[in-house]
């Protein structure tokens, strides 16, 4: 059953059949484009993208699937505005909800902040990265992606490596894959791993090669310094040893695929010829971004 959604802030309230249903208009949507055909279906609609942390993939694609959908789109960034005067959340999102738009989509630092807004505004929520806690958006273009390549998910080996316990990327992609029938295997330092992980359902992998060899993409995820406290990792050099992904890896097993999130520290959790080989699905991800971005607005509700 296809289901309208009020917001969409976590992977853990999506049904495997919302999923599929969001993949279905995301192929439609990116099937029409190429065909030149234009969409109008928000058209009256206004979507407030309001990023309280820096983005450039996030921001920039939430709002071109909106443009392209026909709505409006207004962008609020902290900076310049009265957060940076001190307005807290609570304020900042009650004002911008009393201008009744339809849509906010809300990037913010704080784990939990998505679904805390959705209890005080009548617009849709849509969230674009809140703290260590979610990014749905990021797992579902990742999915897509991996469709495009696989055609099922179902019993393929997907790797994650790197700073797992500060990503968000990680805690959504987790979710989703699972739902979708894929064993996820990570991997990362010891100080990077979440105590909790015996309750992903995930098995483990000491080293970026393991990984490899046990899995049929591998993706790489970002030190997210900004998350953590100092001395949680040693020297880049030894990080990429360990955990980066090198040429030899993708020469060793020709079937692999390599994914990204960005942004991307090359040298570091990958290489530059990695990246941008035959190999890499780094900018299919950042293409089948808006798509999916089109197909999340579609689904929402709207104004209550
Ligand atoms: C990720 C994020 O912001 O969580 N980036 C993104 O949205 N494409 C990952 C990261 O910042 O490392």
């Amino acid at each position: 059953m296809e289901r309208t959604l009020q917001h969409i802030t976590s992977i853990a309230h999506l049904t495997r059949s919302d999923a599929e249903h969001i993949f279905h208009l995301a192929r439609k949507f990116r099937e029409d484009f190429h065909q030149g055909i234009h969409q109008h279906s928000l058209e009256q609609k206004v979507v407030v993208n309001a990023f309280f942390e820096n983005s450039t993939r996030t921001k920039n694609s939430f709002e071109i699937a909106a443009l392209r959908l026909g709505a409006k789109v207004v962008s609020f960034s902290s900076t310049g505005s009265s957060v940076a005067k001190g307005e807290s959340l609570f304020d900042t999102l009650q004002t911008l909800d009393a201008m009744f738009p339809d849509v906010i989509v809300m990037r913010n630092s704080l784990s939990g902040s998505a679904e805390y807004a959705t209890r005080y505004v009548g617009a849709s929520i849509l969230n674009a990265g809140d703290g260590k806690h979610e990014h749905p958006s990021q797992a579902l273009l990742d999915a897509l992606t991996l469709l495009d390549v696989y055609e099922t998910l179902e019993g393929k080996c997907i790797g994650i490596v790197g700073d797992i316990v500060h990503s968000r990327v990680a805690r959504s992609n987790v979710l989703l894959l699972r739902l979708l029938g894929a064993k996820v295997f990570v991997c990362g330092p010891q100080t990077l791993i979440p105590t909790d992980l015996s309750t992903w359902n995930v098995q483990t992998c000491t080293t970026v090669n393991e990984l490899i060899e046990e899995c049929d993409t591998v993706m790489a995820l970002r030190i997210q310094k900004e998350r953590m406290d100092a001395g949680l990792i040693g020297s880049a050099g030894e990080y990429r040893k360990f955990y980066g992904i090198q040429m030899e890896h993708i020469e060793t097993k020709p079937s692999l695929y390599v994914m990204h999130p960005g942004p991307v520290n090359y040298g570091v959790e990958i290489d530059f010829d990695v990246a941008n080989s035959h190999r890499s699905l780094i900018r299919k991800q950042v293409t089948n971004g808006v798509f999916i971005r089109m197909a999340m607005l579609s689904v929402l509700k709207g104004r209550e």
